[in-house]
């Protein structure tokens, strides 16, 4: 066969696919990078817009402890492993987070996330909440992680984004889980638990 023959049946049998290919290992363009992101952003008011369970499991197995004591931010009924939940009836903001253990994946819509970043350091210096663990967006520059940082927090950067609840891909951003209250050995155990981790603070 020759050469010219040889491309044209490989053209014949591979039909060019219209649209830009599969990503592979090709950067996002913008349109594509945006159509992810208001994927997640819609999801992310979902309820079910859940952790991964091998997160929360590393957590309670840092902390020796077979559930959480409080999830004030959860859905009805909880999809974690906790002795209270607060759903969006009864307002986990409003809400005492008395506990020894309570975990933390708040919602992330626009103005949310700083908000229950605020109420638990309210509720961890209150002395309310003796441990919280938190699961944020690695969002440096915001407020709550600037208060966070201030107030001596532990943070451990996760370096694979995670993919949460039902979505099948993995979030835009990267995560974070800054911690309060905690001891050295919790936090030794934390590091070495969740899975690829940096701690930054
Ligand atoms: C990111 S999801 C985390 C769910 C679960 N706690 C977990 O870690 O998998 C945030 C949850 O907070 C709930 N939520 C939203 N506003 C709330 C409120 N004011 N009080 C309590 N829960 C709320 C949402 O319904 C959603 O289930």
């Amino acid at each position: 066969m020759t050469l010219a023959n040889f491309v044209a049946e490989t053209k014949r049998a591979a039909p060019r696919k219209r649209g830009r290919p599969p990503l592979g290992n090709r950067a996002m363009t913008v349109a594509e990078r945006s159509r992810r992101y208001r994927k997640h952003k819609v999801e992310s008011s979902a309820p079910t817009w859940s952790t991964p369970p091998h997160i929360t499991a590393a957590v309670l197995e840092a902390f020796k402890r077979e559930r959480f004591c409080l999830d004030p931010a959860s859905p009805d009924p909880p999809v974690t492993p906790c002795r209270r939940f607060y759903s969006v009836r009864h307002d986990g903001l409003a809400q005492s987070w008395s506990g020894e253990l309570v975990w933390c994946n708040p919602p992330y819509g626009r103005g949310q996330l700083q908000r229950w970043i605020f109420k638990a350091i309210a509720e961890h210096q209150a002395g309310d909440a003796r441990k919280v663990v938190l699961l944020v967006p690695a969002r440096m520059e915001t407020e709550g992680m600037c208060r966070l940082r201030d107030i001596g927090a532990a943070m451990l950067l996760l370096r694979r984004r995670l993919a949460f609840g039902t979505a099948g891909d993995r979030a835009p951003w990267a995560s974070l889980v800054a911690v309060l209250g905690a001891d050295a050995g919790e936090l030794e155990a934390l590091g070495r638990l969740l899975p690829d981790n940096r701690r930054i603070a």
